[in-house]
């Protein structure tokens, strides 16, 4: 299948449904128990209209803008992601590529396949480095400190990852990173002979940021378990302070979703905060992030940036969130099933067909500048006889 002439993300989902072992296209494609909040990120988008407007003079358009003060083509970084290089070899390098290609920031997970400095010695010019606090506060540091020597300057910090919320797809498809061999696991990659060919390019199979930097972490079974005893229960504003003090670069806030979070989040040093249900991958039955984001705009009052992800699948939806307060979006799914359908290939077809979206939508909204939206470009939801279900849109 030629990637151009893939026109949607959910013609992306499908190829990459086809060319990856089922654990991991559910890995990617699933939510938390029913799924529910997963499906209203995108839901909820999906109802907000926009006023069409016309007579305006419609040449000299541009999406530039900047994103916690660096410089953005349009307003959308790639979302952190973990595992990324187990839909395609070096899937980080790939979703690197096509993020500076496009002008747009790449967030490197802590839980990579790849490591900060395989990613780093790809790069031309800075990435994000997303950090979770985890238990052993040495190795954060000296994640920390890795992610700076690299050139990362923007960290992005996970506070809703405390604890795990449960996917049913995993535990069915036994995922894990690497896979244990077992019959059922052996069918599903006999099942994508082309991936298991392509894999065998792969540097890295299992957590490249944690293989090999701890002395007592070697073989990948005791490595698995000490990841899964990491999780920081404990997460409160003072480890916050304590990365504050360590990081000299900017530092985001990602997974916040109620105002009074927010509100408490604008005095701890963050440049901005990301409005975010992890993609509704932990409190099922939570609020969607676009139905979260015009009470935490609120809250913020300006302090500091607000940005959103969750369920941004067009470029209709970057501006819907950009009307609605996001001076950025992220996108995690959508950036995948490009990568597991075609590599950096896939990754920047999505990236094209969300900038072309964006900008004609832009222009059909009446304007020729991203920083010109404002919520003024949205029809009044009671007119467009919507029903309640996007909080106070
Ligand atoms: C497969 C997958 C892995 C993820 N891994 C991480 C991660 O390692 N760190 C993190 O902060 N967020 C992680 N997230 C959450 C994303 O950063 C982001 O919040 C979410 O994907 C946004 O929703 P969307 O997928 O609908 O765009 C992950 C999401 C997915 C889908």
């Amino acid at each position: 299948m030629d990637l151009a002439r893939i026109q949607t993300v959910a013609e992306m989902r499908e190829l990459a449904r086809a060319r990856v072992p089922r654990m991991f296209f559910g890995y990617v494609d699933s939510g938390s128990w029913t799924e529910g909040t997963r499906d209203r990120n995108a839901a909820d988008l999906g109802r907000i209209l926009f006023r069409q407007r016309v007579c305006r003079d419609l040449r000299d358009r541009s999406l530039a803008t900047t994103m916690a003060g660096e410089a953005v083509a349009m307003p959308l970084a790639i979302a952190p992601t973990g595992m990324a290089g187990m839909l395609w070899p070096d899937g980080e390098v790939a979703l690197m590529r096509a993020a500076e290609a496009a002008g747009i920031p790449y967030t490197m997970s802590t839980f990579s396949i790849s490591s900060i400095e395989q990613v780093a010695t790809a790069a031309s010019r800075p990435f994000w480095f997303q950090l979770y606090v985890m238990r052993d506060r040495a190795f954060v540091a000296d994640l920390m400190r890795r992610a700076w020597a690299a050139g990362c300057r923007t960290l992005v910090l996970t506070l809703d990852l405390q604890i795990l919320g449960q996917r049913h797809a995993d535990v069915r498809n036994r995922l894990g990173a690497p896979p244990k061999p077992s019959l059922p696991v052996v069918a599903q990659f006999a099942a994508r002979p082309r991936w298991c060919l392509r894999m065998l390019r792969a540097k890295s199979w299992s957590y490249g940021n944690i293989l090999g930097h701890l002395p007592d972490v070697d073989g990948l079974k005791r490595m698995a378990e000490w990841t899964a005893g990491q999780f920081e229960p404990n997460l409160g504003h003072d480890a916050i302070a304590w990365v504050r003090d360590q990081w000299q670069g900017r530092l985001i806030l990602k997974g916040i979703l109620d105002p009074e979070d927010a509100a408490a989040a604008t005095g701890l040093g963050a440049d901005a905060l990301i409005v975010s249900n992890h993609g509704g991958r932990q409190l099922d039955g939570a609020s969607s992030s676009i139905a979260a984001l015009p009470g935490i705009v609120d809250a913020v009052g300006g302090r500091i940036e607000v940005h959103m992800d969750g369920g941004i699948h067009s470029g209709q939806d970057i501006l819907r969130a950009r009307a609605l307060g996001a001076r950025g979006v992220y996108a995690g799914r959508a950036m995948l099933y490009g990568l597991a359908a075609g590599g950096e290939a896939g990754v920047a077809r999505v990236l094209a067909i969300l900038r072309s979206a964006l900008d004609l939508s832009m222009a059909f909204c009446g304007h020729t500048g991203i920083d010109d939206i404002t919520p003024d470009i949205l029809l009044d939801p009671r007119a467009a006889g919507m029903q309640q279900g996007v909080g106070r849109i």
